[in-house]
């Protein structure tokens, strides 16, 4: 796991807690400019005072988690200064681009907003060790310094923190299958069930502290990327200049938790194999776009999922063994844990994106309104193409039809 930067306690999370400010003083414009982000985005004051940073170099990183903070801070800056005006900036200047496409490099990342820049990476806790409850993390940048934001960004972190227990479980699994131990793969994926389970209720907190139309009209406009987006205003894209006019346009996916290594970690696990491209507003590129998604994470993680993918035996193990046998049921009732966390988020998608969307005043969701998973998929089906025509997800995917897409093919992976 250490070759592949995953921690066997906090999985894709970075080991220590992300550095809270860069050390260096030399970096004190940087600092002093994010941490007021959001008053300056409001106060409509964000582009001048970018324009008058100086372009620092980038020699002063020296750590790791340096190179992390100030990734995560070029990334907030970028998707301030192109989203945070009236109308899009499509031209960033050098004191972002020089040094945020030498950082990226440096990562082996893309100079945007990914899941690595907005959530992994920004997140700060009351304890180092356990990162599963989100009521005790807080973010450290933010778009709009709202209590929503924040626990929009720190439920996935509590997610990831719980998914890490399940890395090693899943490691463990292959071994099982590896040496035909029918009796501990099966209460592995016990054990991975009740896992997913507990990571799907965390993920129905998001309803405590995030409240849609905060979410729906003053975070989401930040994370929208520059990928098909000549609707928006960007029709070639963002122009990262690096002094002199010089520099180049660029096109990426915006922000996305379909960048997180970890969900993506399950489907490999169970041999889900993913195919949609996301839609029509998706340039076809031969590549499906959850694999698309892996170009936005960090590199080792996604050189872990491609070691993981080469030695992904589980399902085919399960196959060879006779149907309704207490390893296809527990295999099955895996598969279906997945598909029930898929629904849950598919019906966050409706109350945070789709009903604001159509303008309607969403329903005040309390904490004690918790979200009948029996009923979940019978209200999700019916969310079609029809009265979700033309949204597109922050990714760029044509919002339901690929979320019930993938959905799909989860749950039509049970033998
Ligand atoms: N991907 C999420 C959205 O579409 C954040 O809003």
């Amino acid at each position: 796991l250490d070759d592949y930067a995953v921690s066997p306690v906090h999985g894709f999370l970075p080991t220590g807690l992300p550095l809270q400010a860069l050390p260096h003083g030399y970096y004190a414009p940087w600092e002093r400019l994010v941490t007021q982000l959001p008053d300056l985005i409001r106060a409509g004051q964000i582009r001048k005072l970018i324009d008058d940073l100086p372009v620092l170099e980038t020699t002063w990183l020296q750590s790791e988690a340096e190179f992390r903070r100030a990734y995560s801070i070029l990334s907030f800056f970028t998707h301030a200064y192109v989203w945070g005006g009236e109308r899009p900036q499509e031209t960033l200047p050098a004191c972002i681009s020089k040094p945020f496409l030498e950082i990226s490099r440096h990562l082996e990342l893309p100079p945007c907003a990914t899941y690595a820049a907005l959530t992994l990476w920004n997140y700060t806790s009351t304890t180092e060790t356990d990162l599963t409850e989100p009521d005790h993390l807080s973010v450290l940048s933010s778009f709009t310094g709202t209590k929503d934001e924040e626990w929009f960004m720190v439920i996935s972190v509590a997610i990831e923190a719980k998914g890490a227990r399940l890395v090693p479980l899943m490691l463990d699994a292959i071994a099982a299958a590896t040496v035909q131990d029918v009796p501990r793969l099966t209460a592995l994926l016990c054990r991975f069930t009740d896992g997913l389970g507990d990571l799907t209720r965390t993920l129905n907190r998001m309803y405590e502290h995030n409240q849609p139309h905060v979410f729906f009209h003053q975070l989401r406009p930040f994370l929208a990327g520059s990928k098909n987006m000549a609707a928006a205003g960007l029709p070639n894209g963002v122009f990262y200049d690096v002094g002199q006019g010089e520099g180049e346009w660029y096109q990426y996916s915006g922000g996305s938790n379909a960048q997180s290594s970890l969900i993506q970690t399950f489907d490999i696990f169970l041999g889900v194999s993913h195919s949609a491209t996301g839609g029509t507003s998706m340039k076809s590129s031969g590549t499906s776009y959850i694999q698309d998604m892996r170009n936005y994470m960090p590199a080792p993680h996604k050189r872990f999922l491609e070691a993981l993918s080469a030695l992904s035996n589980v399902r085919s193990f399960v196959m060879t063994t006779a149907a309704g046998s207490s390893l296809r049921e527990a295999y099955n009732a895996a598969v279906m844990a997945l598909t029930s966390f898929r629904d849950a988020h598919i019906q966050m998608v409706s109350r945070y994106i789709i009903i604001p969307a159509r303008n309607c005043t969403p329903r005040e969701i309390k904490a004690t309104d918790t979200v009948n998973l029996a009923t979940a998929s019978a209200q999700v089906d019916g969310l079609n193409e029809s009265n979700a025509t033309g949204l597109y997800g922050t990714g760029g995917t044509s919002l339901i039809p690929f979320l019930k897409n993938t959905r799909d093919t989860t749950k039509s992976a049970t033998c």
